[in-house]
């Protein structure tokens, strides 16, 4: 039988790994010059000011949360259709999630339904460019800038994606991205906080290392070069430099990788034409670029535990994004949602499938893929 198909994969060339085998015979392994050069390669990629990594993307999102000034008992809205991250890092800072449904055709938060979630407790809105496919960030930055909301962008499937000519850190004030393998670009570990504000990059950069500074204009009482203030409470999420000369290899490779994601994109579209009870999510972008970290189709709910698990049992190691965060037991007890809150997320729950997508996935795996999916639902 055929090696078993993930759903995602990094992919790791020699090059990779004597970018990591340089750093690890240089004199630093964290805080040296790669997390800079990193920093910067991504915000020349994505055409924004400044980039702030971290040690995750979940602290790149509290970062974010912390950097929007959300105090506890205030309000973020966010999407149920998630990784539990995008909402966990706002109770990290004691704030009080606020879900609104999804577009039962991209698994995205509705545009349309949020502002009817605002109250005068609001500082966030969190929406996440689900499967790389974006947002929409401009109707999203409308309602925010009227309401005096900060936009953070969950863009940790969405590393050089666009929609209708912009980017994904042009709508907001801040944009998430993750470097965990299944991603675009791997470090092991890692996430970065995009943004076009100084302001906001101080406070990130003060908040990933502990709440301590060096920087004279900021500290009371200079006594010496040894000298250093904490000026708020920080963690340490600091990404080392092994990991980050990892992102600026990888990096280098991501705009090929985003290409071939779309080119296997494509096959799978023209092969679902054709099959039926198979319904691929819409991309409702005018020029843009979905960067399909996954591949979700949409089944029928009956059908979908059964196909699932055919699938599995062919060798192709699907999985579902997301199980609503709403349903979660610890959402339930603490903030009370319950099963039924958001109809259109559970339904999209209901026949999600993220079918095998990554740019080392061979012609003859995703022919088997086809085939397998075609044998199990018939061509029209
Ligand atoms: C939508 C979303 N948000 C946040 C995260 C958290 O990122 P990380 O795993 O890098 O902490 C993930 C990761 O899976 C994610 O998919």
């Amino acid at each position: 039988m055929i090696k078993p198909i993930p759903y995602g994969k990094h992919f790791i060339d020699e090059e990779d790994i004597k970018s990591v085998i340089k750093v690890l015979k240089s004199d630093f392994l964290t805080q040296g010059k790669k997390v800079e050069e990193f920093e910067k390669a991504l915000s020349d990629f994505h055409g924004c000011r400044y980039a702030v990594v971290f040690s995750n993307g979940t602290s790149a999102l509290h970062g974010a949360y912390y950097a929007s000034g959300i105090k506890p008992k205030d309000e973020f809205i966010t999407t149920p259709i998630t990784f539990a991250a995008t909402a966990n890092a706002g109770l990290y800072m004691g704030a009080v999630p606020v879900f609104c449904d999804v577009e039962p055709d991209t698994g995205n938060i509705d545009a349309n339904l949020i502002e009817e979630k605002i109250t005068d407790r609001t500082k966030v809105i969190t929406p996440v460019s689900y499967a790389g496919n974006v947002a929409d960030l401009k109707t999203i930055f409308e309602i925010a800038k009227k309401h005096n909301i900060i936009v953070i962008h969950d863009a940790a499937h969405a590393l050089g994606a666009r929609r209708d000519g912009y980017g994904i850190t042009d709508f907001c004030h801040m944009a998430m991205v993750s470097f965990h393998p299944v991603k675009h670009v791997a470090c092991g570990e890692g996430g970065v906080i995009l943004t076009n504000s100084e302001k906001l990059k101080d406070k990130l950069m003060l908040f990933r290392n502990h709440g301590i500074t060096k920087d004279k204009n900021l500290i009371e009482n200079y006594e010496g070069d040894w000298y250093y203030e904490m000026l708020e409470l920080g963690y340490n999420y600091r990404l080392t430099d092994i990991q980050c000369a990892l992102g600026i290899s990888q990096l280098k490779k991501a705009k090929e990788s985003i290409i071939r994601r779309n080119e296997i994109a494509k096959k799978y579209i023209n092969a679902f034409k054709n099959i039926k009870n198979i319904e691929v999510t819409k991309n409702k972008s005018i020029d843009g670029i979905h960067s399909y970290h996954l591949f979700p189709i949409l089944t029928p709910k009956e059908v979908r535990k059964d196909f699932f698990d055919y699938m599995r049992n062919n060798g192709i190691l699907v999985q579902i994004h997301y199980i609503p965060l709403h349903t979660m037991p610890y959402y339930k007890k603490n903030f009370g949602f319950k099963k039924g809150d958001f109809k259109n997320a559970e339904l999209f729950y209901e026949r999600e499938v993220s079918i095998p997508m990554f740019p080392s996935l061979a012609d003859e795996q995703q022919d088997y893929v086809i085939e397998t999916i075609k044998n199990y639902f018939g061509e029209v």
